[in-house]
């Protein structure tokens, strides 16, 4: 290759080396090997040239047009390849960071009691069953030995539905239960039933016009009060500790008889006294009692060759014994920080 040439090459080489972007290929480009570039000169000067003089410049000026064209082209792959890599450096993500956690609740005590309760139950062979909110007051008092104009109906301070052709409640209880369960199925029963209750009554910290019971009902046959009370002495012992002492005193309620309540020695001063028991050693936890021969007759059940026993009981006094809350009203105040001190979901 003539002198001229070699510069030639090795400058526009050189030049091509420097080159970093598209913008500077394109340059390159137009200056070596465009229409006016320093190539397309060179050969502009064959014409002066003899034969034989043009053939070998020709042949020169070809190969040096191919050597620019395969180091141009591989110049432009180096840099598109160096733009793709740092493009998808600048746009890479790290995928092994961890992500953000989903705020997840949890069960409301209220609830996660009643899971509690009805397992306990469970274990000792009660199933779990849910009735109606909106009831019949024929479910709700007569059926349960309460028949109209009777003033023991006063004492569930019941909010009514409907008064004109059939008296329909918010059920005051979950009693209404006890019937609709003997109703459906003979002997033997047992069952427990969770659910929500409601009293016109005025609010303060233990009492709320709306809240929650489960009632209890085990019929069969040669069941006597002793089931009753190993039944509910283990509950309380499974509930509030093993060393819980139970005490049964005379209580009245139209469908039990007898019928008691039960209360445990204070779970927080160990019966010695304290503000929570009202210094007197015990803590009421439910009624219960010899279902009334008259509310077995009621739904049809021989009460000669039946007998069995009921209770109820406060799902929210339930809860503030065991996390010592002070105020029923929280249990409804929608305050997370309440709320959340009860640990994390048990789906
Ligand atoms: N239903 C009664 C109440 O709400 C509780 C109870 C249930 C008592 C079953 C005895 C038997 O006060």
């Amino acid at each position: 290759m003539s002198g001229i040439l070699s510069d030639l090459s090795r400058d526009a080489l050189s030049a091509l080396a420097q080159v970093t972007d598209e913008a500077g290929l394109a340059g390159w480009h137009r200056e070596m090997l465009g229409r006016k570039g320093s190539l397309t000169e060179a050969l502009k000067g064959l014409a002066e040239l003899d034969a034989d003089a043009r053939r070998a410049r020709g042949r020169e000026l070809n190969a040096l047009k191919q050597e620019l064209e395969v180091a141009f082209e591989s110049r432009q792959a180096a840099i598109q390849s160096e733009l793709l890599d740092s493009r998808l450096l600048a746009e890479s993500i790290d995928v092994s960071l961890p992500g953000r956690k989903p705020a997840v609740g949890s069960l409301h005590p209220i609830t996660s009691m009643i899971r509690e309760v009805s397992e306990i139950f469970a274990h000792l062979g009660f199933q779990t069953v849910e009735g109606p909110e909106v009831e019949l007051a024929e479910y709700s008092f007569d059926m349960l030995n309460i028949p109209k104009d009777h003033p023991a109906r006063d004492v569930w301070d019941t909010i009514f539905i409907d008064t004109d052709q059939v008296e329909i409640t918010l059920r005051p209880h979950t009693s209404p239960m006890q019937v609709r369960t003997m109703l459906q199925q003979e002997p033997p029963v047992r069952v427990v039933v969770p659910g929500r209750t409601y009293r016109y009554e005025a609010q303060d910290a233990t009492h709320e016009w709306h809240f929650h019971q489960i009632e209890g009902l085990a019929i069969d046959r040669a069941i006597t009060m002793t089931d009753l009370k190993g039944t509910l002495a283990e509950f309380a012992r499974q509930m509030f500790g093993a060393e819980r002492k139970v005490r049964f005193r005379c209580d009245f309620f139209p469908f039990v008889e007898p019928g008691v309540d039960m209360s445990i020695d204070c779970p927080f001063c160990g019966g010695r006294g304290c503000r929570t028991c009202k210094n007197s050693g015990w803590i009421e936890l439910l009624g219960a009692g010899m279902v009334h021969p008259n509310v077995l007759a009621n739904v049809g059940y021989d009460a000669d060759a039946y007998t069995g026993w009921a209770f109820g009981m406060g799902v929210e006094r339930l809860v503030m014994l065991k996390y010592n809350v002070q105020d029923i009203r929280q249990f409804y105040g929608n305050d997370l920080r309440f709320l959340s001190q009860f640990g994390r979901a048990r789906l």
